[in-house]
């Protein structure tokens, strides 16, 4: 065990920075704009930082910030030789996930945020954070860090600056935006309006008092107010907690600025279908956290289907506007990978393990003696021994005897898109890529088929409103609860959801033409309790289906719930699957979908004021033709 040392063992092997690479705050202004400067010198009086950097996004910087975290036990860096550029962290336990209960939509009124978000009055809830943040920095340095959601140069990009007390969020937010001195100079620019962000984890250190390997508080404050479009996020460092250009800017306030100015912003995947013809048709994919995005995005088509290939603009999140002639297209804002560590393989995605293989930050998933990083489903085998995401010692054993995971179900990688061997080569077109398709999908075991095609738009937009999928480790919570999740944006629409449905319908209005819509399931089951669909590469086959029905080149027959492809719609070259099982996962049980429409029923009672009609004539015509 001699590489091998838990955390409690570990302090002696905090890195010390050498004197070349320690890292110096440096508080010039990196910007003229005055607005900005006056506001972080308030945010630092309130905050009372020991020092303020004005982050230039620069590779020397960055080091120095590691080496800092490595001295303060944050992060570890990998064997080099193995993991070039890579850096694990381990986060305290009591903070591993988005905390939803703890987020909240401060609109002016309680009727604007609607009853799927937690609302209180902004100006209790500003009260409330200027006494949680008075104080909050002290002991440590307050970054400026400017970023892009989106190129810089895209005229659908949008500009940030989070004032942040993590230097784990400035080299993350690094991967996952365009931050630093070209966002900076947007700002100096002052054509678009910036999106003041204040992140502290809540954890000021007194004189002398030595830092935690990971700082956060107890008390969790995520707030957005919608109208001012500002966000303050408090006693967490975890991902869509801390980042806060992913869901608090790219999704709550973003969703609200697209709805004023006619556009979406969804947690949606967007990938580019290239056929054997060479001909590309891109979709955009929403799937709820944890369900199958990051994979989907960069699916390598399986045996049978040679010369398909998918190419990945996005796994998380899309920015979606019609251009002059009524053409959706999309972007995707971020510029990396916040990836989920367990079930990522060579086999179940070889493109998210050659992007993860250098350059990345690992997050909660296990260390291995050799200084390497595991998790769950990375090898059939696991290490004879590792140190698990809480720096115990951990072997196949103990595991199995106390059922403790090496690494937590919601550990994540954070990588560089760039890296993505199948990154597609317009995924930084200012202008977005043109949309053909949308597909939903959740995670169900029971009654909902592999694959279905919505009768139009407005069908569409109820298979979408009433998607339901059960709940996974991405929020803290209870794992495995099916609930309704519309559009896989319960948790980021940062308005009433039923203005959002509203939204969505008036949407296609201003389009010449229409995306089709489908809806998925890789999750069905079957009475032994495994899932009957292979997944991961085989979704190539129901993708190409759909690519087809876009085009208008595959059949399908009518059901109850839309179309669906037969048996013989499906390319089975190089994949046996027999046509009793493809009829048992693409089974529509009336009975069953009769309560299925109960459990739309629930939402629909609960945004019934702002409910749009069309949602409950859909409703009525799904029931009468089951
Ligand atoms: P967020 O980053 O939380 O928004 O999640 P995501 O939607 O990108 O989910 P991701 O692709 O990371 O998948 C989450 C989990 O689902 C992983 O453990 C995957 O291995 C698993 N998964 C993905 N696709 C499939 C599939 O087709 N079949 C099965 N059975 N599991 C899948
Ligand atoms: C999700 O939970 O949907 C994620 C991870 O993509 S996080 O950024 O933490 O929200
Ligand atoms: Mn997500």
């Amino acid at each position: 065990m001699s590489a091998l040392r838990t955390k409690s063992q570990n302090s002696e092997t905090r890195a010390a920075a050498s004197p070349e690479n320690r890292f110096t705050p440096s508080a010039r202004p990196l910007s003229a704009n005055k607005h900005l400067i006056r506001w972080v010198e308030k945010i630092a009086e309130l905050t009372k930082p020991d020092a303020i950097h004005w982050v230039d996004g620069s590779q020397e910087e960055n080091d120095a910030l590691c080496a800092q975290m490595m001295e303060t036990g944050t992060l570890i860096k990998l064997n080099q030789d193995l993991w070039p550029g890579c850096y694990y962290a381990r986060s305290d336990p009591r903070d591993v996930a988005r905390v939803e209960d703890r987020t909240f939509i401060c609109s002016l009124s309680k009727e604007a945020a609607g009853p799927t978000n937690n609302w209180v009055d902004p100006y209790e809830m500003r009260r409330k954070l200027k006494t949680l943040f008075r104080g909050c920095m002290r002991g440590r340095t307050m970054y400026v860090l400017a970023f892009s959601m989106g190129v810089i140069d895209s005229p659908m990009s949008q500009i940030g600056v989070e004032l942040t007390d993590s230097p784990y969020v400035v080299v993350n937010m690094r991967i996952m935006a365009r931050i630093g001195l070209p966002a900076l100079a947007e700002i100096d620019k002052d054509i678009k309006r910036v999106v003041p962000c204040v992140h502290s984890v809540g954890a000021p250190l007194a004189p002398g008092q030595r830092d935690a390997p990971w700082p956060c508080n107890d008390e969790k404050y995520i707030v957005h107010y919608p109208e001012t479009r500002q966000i303050w996020s408090y006693g967490s460092g975890y991902g869509g907690n801390a980042l806060l250009g992913k869901k608090c800017f790219a999704l709550r306030i973003a969703s609200n600025i697209a709805r004023d100015e006619g556009w979406m912003a969804e947690h949606m995947l967007i990938l580019g279908v290239e056929d054997p013809q060479g001909e590309k048709t891109y979709v955009a994919a929403a799937f709820p956290s944890a369900c199958g995005k990051t994979n989907f995005a960069m699916m390598i088509p399986p045996e049978g289907l040679e010369g398909w290939k998918v190419w990945t603009v996005g796994d998380d999140i899309a920015w979606i506007k019609p251009d002059r002639n009524g053409q959706l297209y999309a972007i995707n804002p971020e510029a990396g990978f916040f990836g989920v560590a367990p079930g990522t393989s060579p086999e179940t995605n070889p493109n998210a393990i050659a992007t993860l293989s250098r350059n990345s930050i690992f997050t909660n998933v296990a260390l291995t003696p050799n200084g390497g990083v595991w998790w769950e489903g990375l090898t059939d085998e696991p290490p004879a021994e590792c140190l698990d995401w809480q720096g115990n010692y951990w072997t196949p054993q103990i595991g199995r005897e106390t059922g403790r995971r090496a690494a937590h179900p919601n550990s994540r990688f954070t990588s560089p898109a760039a890296q993505c061997p199948s990154i597609d080569p317009q995924w930084e077109n200012p202008g977005g890529v043109p949309i053909s398709a949308f597909i939903f999908g959740g995670r169900r075991a029971s009654n909902i088929p592999l694959v279905f095609q919505a009768f139009n738009w407005s069908a569409g937009v109820y298979v979408g409103a009433t998607m339901g999928s059960e709940t996974t480790a991405a929020a803290a919570g209870a794992v495995g609860k099916v609930r309704r999740d519309p559009m896989a944006m319960l948790p980021f629409c940062g308005y009433h959801m039923g203005d959002y449905f509203r939204h969505w319908l008036r949407m296609q209005r201003g389009l010449s033409s229409t995306p089709k819509i489908f809806h998925v399931n890789w999750f069905r089951k079957g009475d032994d309790g495994k899932f009957i669909w292979p997944g991961y590469s085989q979704n190539m086959r129901v993708l190409k289906w759909i690519v087809d029905r876009a085009r208008s080149r595959a059949f399908a027959k009518e059901t109850p719930i839309g179309w669906v492809p037969r048996y013989s719609d499906i390319e089975w070259k190089g994949l046996d699957f027999p046509q009793e099982k493809f009829e048992q996962l693409q089974a529509v049980d009336t009975s069953a979908w009769k309560s299925e429409v109960m459990g739309h029923e629930e939402l629909f009672i609960e945004l019934h004021d702002h409910l749009p009609p069309e949602m409950i004539y859909e409703r009525e015509l799904l029931i009468c033709r089951l």
